[in-house]
């Protein structure tokens, strides 16, 4: 384990590598940073990566590579058909897996595509722990319904509950009794939660659903693009599992589960994606998407040296010292957080902390997104870029009238083996001292708003001057530093 107690009896998580290449970063001053948010619309997603301090829009495709996965690259095979480099990929989701067939991809919402396309009809439904964004829009694409059946807690933003990503059994019961087996195309778990702050569930919790599915003739879909999160989570947290391997818990997850999907801008600290299987029968009925979609079906729209990358990624996932270096770095961020008063999503899951934008500005309306704004003010004050989850990644009903959210986060995804202990403990500094200072943060109001997909292209406005003011308490505080 690669948690540390010092002589003072402070526990802090050690970083398990060395930095051998670095990429040089810059802290524009405030008063620049002020610019460039309010030139990027006050959308971080418009930001400039040039500008940005620490980047936590995401941890999608921005995870460090290993020496091995550099390494690995240069012995690529570059053919268009029958590569050894795929071979080598397949075999080893073979190894881990235990899937024989594994169909490529460009990224996860591709293998979703292909998913969606071949088992969702008109009028199916798809129970599941919790949607994904683009999850939920491919499912909507085939005329299908997702039914989200999270467990109560799922959604509480504070809670204790150690798998906050559970199914609730009985719903899913419900669901089947309520609607027929025949209208739900198959049931999805998604490893890790994304849009709950990065809940894992339970072994126990999939084993319970396998139950009921087999009971039904139903298939397991799992969306494992978190999956080395929630691994971590079940050794840390689940009992019966605590003296299993990474290994062992991967292996008996992947055999409650019919069809396995991933992104690797998550998984593996690569990039694409893929959709492995034991039946040949499945297989068969995907295959010739991934040729009209992707590409040919040794390559699936990836390079040959992002498959390289994956096949050592994914061996490097089974390592715990390795996996548990972004649970760790999050634990400590949301446990500092929490101790200075700032409401953060707790326990403390994967992908990244999450700040409770309802409560840090409970006095910014929703139809103003208190998450939107933090955000641009946490840039302002920082140069970190964090991604705004509430009302603005919301769409607007028929009517135009404003949906909003039952959450408002402002997530800081922690990027695997990207930032050094310090950045984080700059990071936490700045969202303290913003805290200490929440009452000047107001809302802000679109002035380009396009009709989908807002979140990444809307641009908007301060409701008043109080970035202005923000920079001023600032420099009050801080007169010579960054
Ligand atoms: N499933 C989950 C659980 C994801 O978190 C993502 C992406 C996808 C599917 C889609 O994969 O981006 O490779 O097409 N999540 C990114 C994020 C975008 O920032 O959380 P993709």
């Amino acid at each position: 384990m690669s948690k540390v107690k010092f002589f003072n009896g402070e526990s802090i998580p050690l970083e398990m590598h060395k930095v051998m290449i670095v990429q040089k970063l810059e802290l524009p001053p405030i008063e620049k940073r002020l610019e460039y948010m309010q030139k990027a619309g006050n959308n971080t997603f418009l930001l400039n990566n040039r500008d940005v301090y620490m980047d936590m829009l995401t941890d999608s495709g921005v995870n460090a590579m290993s020496d091995q996965q550099q390494s690995a690259m240069l012995l690529a095979d570059d053919s268009y058909a029958g590569s050894e480099t795929f071979t080598r990929l397949t075999n080893k989701l073979t190894e881990l897996f235990g899937t024989e067939y594994f169909l490529p991809a460009h990224q996860g919402r591709a293998c979703e595509n292909i998913i969606m396309q071949t088992f969702v009809k008109e009028g199916s439904i798809i129970p599941m722990n919790y949607h994904f964004t683009t999850t939920k829009a491919h499912i909507g694409l085939n005329g299908g319904r997702v039914e989200e059946i999270i467990i109560e807690e799922g959604t509480n933003v504070t809670s204790k509950h150690p798998f906050k990503g559970n199914m609730d059994t009985d719903k899913l019961q419900g669901l089947i009794d309520e609607h027929g087996k025949e209208k739900i195309a198959f049931v999805r778990m998604e490893a890790g939660t994304n849009l709950i702050g990065g809940q894992p569930f339970s072994l126990q919790n999939l084993k319970d659903i396998r139950k009921i599915c087999d009971e039904n003739g139903l298939m397991i879909v799992l969306d494992a693009s978190l999956l080395t999160d929630n691994l971590y989570f079940i050794k840390e947290r689940e009992e019966a599992c605590k003296d299993m391997t990474i290994r062992e818990i991967t292996k008996e997850m992947m055999d409650l589960c019919d069809i396995i999907y991933f992104s690797a801008r998550k998984l593996g600290f690569g990039r694409g994606g893929g959709i492995s299987t034991s039946s040949k029968e499945l297989y068969l009925e995907m295959r010739e998407l991934v040729t009209l979609y992707e590409g040919f079906l040794t390559y699936g729209g990836m390079s040959v040296r992002e498959m390289e990358a994956l096949t050592v990624g994914l061996e490097e996932s089974m390592d715990e010292s390795i996996i548990c270096q972004g649970p760790q770095f999050i634990e400590y961020m949301v446990n500092e957080l929490e101790k200075a008063g700032v409401p953060v999503v707790t326990p403390a899951g994967g992908l990244g902390c999450h700040i409770d934008a309802m409560e840090f500005v409970s006095h910014i309306p929703q139809h103003e997104y208190p998450a939107g704004a933090l955000a641009a003010a946490l840039y302002i004050v920082s140069g970190v870029r964090g991604m705004e989850r509430g009302t603005m990644s919301e769409q607007r009903d028929e009517d135009g009238n404003e949906v909003l959210s039952n959450m408002e986060l402002l997530r800081l995804a922690m990027p695997r083996r990207v930032f050094t202990l310090s950045q984080v403990k700059y990071a936490i500094d700045r969202i303290i001292w913003l805290h200490g200072h929440r009452e000047l943060i107001g809302g802000l109001r679109f002035t380009d708003e396009p009709k989908s997909l807002r979140f990444f292209f809307g641009e908007l406005e301060a409701v008043s001057d109080w970035q202005e003011k923000l920079v001023e308490a600032f420099r009050k505080d801080f007169p010579d530093s960054l």
